[in-house]
């Protein structure tokens, strides 16, 4: 079993959004789909965009780094863009109306 950390409180962060948190040292995506958290590592990885404040599209289960538009499955890190390269999701739980994120 992988060690959760708290990243923020699911009140917080409502459902269509994005929110960049610092865990461990590093920077986490957390995203909120129809009340269903995901969490990726923050940094796009073609030239470091935020994935916290992408554009969600929730019928897709996906993320838009705003910087240059490419997208990710919210579920697995997997580019859906081409070039496509993957960043790592992290398991997401809400325990207490915390949000928490294995690294
Ligand atoms: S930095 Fe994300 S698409 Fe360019």
């Amino acid at each position: 079993m992988p060690d959760f950390l708290p990243a923020l409180d699911a009140a917080a962060l409502p459902p269509g959004r994005g929110e960049t948190v610092e865990l461990a040292g590093r920077r986490i995506a957390v995203i909120n789909v129809g009340g269903q958290f995901y969490a990726l590592d923050d940094e796009c990885p073609h030239r470091g965009g935020p994935l916290g404040s992408g554009w969600v599209d929730a019928a897709a289960c996906q993320v838009t780094c705003p910087l240059h538009g490419w997208a990710f499955d919210l579920k697995s890190g997997a580019g859906v863009t081409v070039p496509a390269r993957p960043v790592r999701a992290h398991p997401v739980r809400v325990v207490d109306g915390k949000v928490e994120v294995a690294l």
